[in-house]
């Protein structure tokens, strides 16, 4: 393949020939909506936003709020490169969160099928379809741990295992960017939100937080290091503080911790137009001093605050930011251009005819069907389910004749011509659809709205609504088997609703695919095998519940005082965080030989399924303390009936290592308890040794 790079040497000859306005231009991402209309003649939000063409012209990136043809981007492109005085083409930019054109479940149900194939190809497709769309750096994945069903944007992250955030979020990184970002069908990846936006207190979007160091290293920072390794591209720090000090400024957490401890050595982008938060919290007087403290803290671009646009020229021919601060920065742009080779190529596409053949192909389709149908959850089957041929089905419900079934951050894709339940199981030619009075049996598709999940759709009843709740009611008073499909962001809490379901399908926003996926799930074609990413709460007074708490100074025992309890609720979840059924039964006989944990699974049932083997840990003895059990390794397994496989894994101290409050490694030493089994609530029933 030609080499479409420039050398080392280029580059920096690049960013030695800049003025030092062009070099504080790298740094800005302004809107490309605002330059659809020629890039000379700012209208609408540009012209409020007081941008001048000149400003426009020098700016490093432009980012994408919704759909945009091939050739208008293009277009965007050639436009600001053909006006940069060296001809250094913008990035562009777009949230490519779970599928571009093509969506695939939400980051959430990706979490629940345990299986890094699954993400990895979700990060492929998207990368294809963004790519040839004209995308050149996708703000994903995002790797938050979260803890917090109030908090709606958990739908993005993969759960609430630092493991299971950490595996995910690799495999995105290495499905959107391959081991080419110059490739055709390659993005670029960006790991957010850094670091602890997970932790939002009160489960509120950009609500403060109070993280100690010692959970930063423990449980925040690993899914980072993950995606760092990787070779994760950029990184996005995230709307809230650490120690006080807002992330997008914070000097210890971007410089010593990102680029120091960690190794990152790519590009650092801020939140949109998080810079101005300074302001909000007092911490800045103005927008001046706010690209002042943001580029000093190691802050490359600033995504739509127009702080450095507007005021890092000046600060740095003021002599009051060094030169050498805003040329490390802009080499960081340059840099990630250059990985791009956008020097030679900055537009890897401009034929809407070709991006129309690429997107929505058949083996991208299919892909998302795969992931659909590994992502629903069987929460609850009293033999309700798969459905029996020549039934007669009521389909009923909210999200019975819902097109919005795809979940937040659907920006690319058709909504309205996603495929609905009713569509899909009315072509099916085995049921017969009827009224609920009429039926041998009734789904209820119900569940949050499309637009309820993601960034700002925190909820402080994460429930049914009351209008949901009387639809199941009425229906349950039939007696007839109700089987629920429920539409969701986020783990709802399900008590009161559980008891009148006979089988509860859990079916998060499944994508693109999504109603096909569902209804080859519900007529036993597939047979379900996700498990839950996070735990779903008996009672909202439980969160944060999570399986990797850590220990309690008087743990819980049953029916006893004076311990770690509720008075008036159960310790325990309604469903475990790994928990899923599926249409067979699996025995899980594990073992132990010195480091090696061997389970022998067997499908005890009738019929082909999958399960996830998981391995949890806790040890004996440890100078900090731990979670009381944590998630260690898994292995996804497919079984025919009858059929038994030995898998094993290594349980290896790394894997139980602690650090301290300052970062220091606490080695894991003496006994490990491990529990083996399909969930996080199977007890520990083994030993190993750390060394
Ligand atoms: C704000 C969100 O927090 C972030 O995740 C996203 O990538 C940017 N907006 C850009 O849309």
């Amino acid at each position: 393949m030609k080499n479409i790079k420039l050398t080392r040497q280029e580059l920096l000859s690049l960013l030695a020939d800049m003025s030092i306005e062009e070099k504080a231009g790298q740094l800005a991402q302004i809107p490309i909506s605002a330059c659809m209309e020629g890039v000379t003649e700012p209208t609408g939000p540009m012209a409020e936003m007081n941008l001048t063409p000149a400003q426009i012209a020098l700016s490093g990136s432009v980012i994408a709020v919704r759909k945009i043809e091939a050739e208008a981007c293009a277009q965007v492109v050639r436009e600001i490169t053909a006006m940069q005085p060296h001809h250094i083409p913008p990035l562009v930019m777009k949230d490519v969160i779970h599928g571009h054109q093509t969506m695939f479940p939400i980051p959430l149900a990706i979490g629940a099928t345990f299986d890094e194939g699954v993400a990895e190809d979700m990060g492929r497709c998207g990368a294809l379809e963004g790519a040839v769309s004209g995308t050149h750096v996708t703000f994903a994945p995002m790797v938050d741990v979260v803890r917090d069903p109030r908090w709606g944007r958990v739908m993005e992250s993969p759960g609430e295992s630092p493991l299971l955030c950490a595996k995910m979020g690799a495999a995105m990184v290495r499905g959107t960017r391959g081991n080419d970002i110059s490739a055709p069908d390659r993005l670029a990846a960006c790991a957010k939100h850094f670091v602890g936006y997970g932790a939002s207190q009160a489960g509120q979007d950009y609500a403060p937080i109070d993280v100690s160091r010692t959970e930063l290293y423990n449980t925040y920072l690993p899914p980072f290091q993950a995606c760092v390794d990787a070779g994760v591209d950029m990184v996005m720090p995230a709307f809230v503080s650490i120690d006080r000090i807002p992330c997008v400024c914070n000097e210890w957490l971007l410089k010593d911790v990102l680029r120091g401890r960690m190794g990152f050595k790519g590009m650092i982008i801020s939140d949109w137009d998080d810079p101005h938060q300074l302001m909000y919290h007092g911490v800045a007087a103005d927008m001046r001093e706010v690209s002042k403290l943001c580029i000093g803290s190691g802050l490359d671009m600033d995504m739509m605050s127009f702080a450095h646009l507007n005021h890092l020229a000046d600060l740095v021919r003021e002599g009051i930011v060094d030169e050498s601060t805003l040329d490390a920065a802009c080499l960081h742009v340059l840099e990630l251009k250059n990985e791009l080779g956008l020097f030679h190529q900055p537009v890897k596409n401009d034929s809407n005819a070709c991006q129309e053949s690429v997107c929505g192909n058949p083996e991208i389709r299919k892909a998302a069907f795969e992931a659909a149908v590994k992502s629903c959850v069987l929460l609850k089957n009293d033999g309700a389910l798969p459905l029996k041929k020549g039934a007669k089905v009521a389909l009923v419900g909210s999200h019975a004749n819902e097109h919005a079934i795809l979940g937040g951050w659907t920006l690319d894709a058709d909504t309205e011509s996603t495929r609905t339940l009713l569509e899909s199981f009315g072509a099916d030619e085995r049921i017969t659809l009827v009224s609920p009075e009429e039926a041998d049996v009734i789904l209820l598709a119900t569940g949050e709205k499309q637009q309820d999940t993601g960034e700002d759709t925190s909820k402080a009843h994460p429930y049914l609504t009351a209008a949901q709740m009387e639809e199941l009611r009425r229906l349950h008073t039939l007696g007839k088997p109700v089987v629920m499909l429920l539409f969701c962001g986020r783990p709802l809490v399900l008590t009161d609703a559980l008891p009148m379901c006979d089988a509860l399908l859990n079916v998060w926003f499944p994508g693109s695919e999504g109603a096909d996926a569902i209804r080859a799930l519900v007529m036993g074609d597939e047979n379900p095998s996700g498990h839950a990413s996070m735990t779903f709460p008996r009672a909202l007074g439980q969160v944060p519940i999570h399986h990797d708490r850590l220990s309690a100074a008087r743990p819980h025992v049953e029916n006893a005082i004076y311990v770690n309890r509720y008075i008036d609720e159960s310790h325990y979840p309604l469903f475990p965080f790994g928990y899923g059924l599926s249409y067979t039964t699996f025995a899980v006989d594990a073992s132990a030989d010195g480091q090696t944990v061997s389970a022998k699974v067997t499908n005890t049932g009738a019929v082909r399924g999958d399960t996830v083997v998981q391995v949890y840990g806790r040890l004996q003895h440890s100078r900090l303390i731990r979670p009381e059990k944590q998630l260690l390794a898994w292995q996804r397994v497919s079984l025919a009936p009858g059929e038994c496989r030995e898998i094993s894994f290594r349980i290896t101290p790394d894997m139980l290592r602690m650090y301290d409050a300052q970062g220091a490694a606490v080695e894991a030493e003496g006994l490990c308890d491990i529990a083996v089994g399909e969930d996080s609530a199977v007890p520990f029933s083994l030993t190993v040794p750390m060394n």
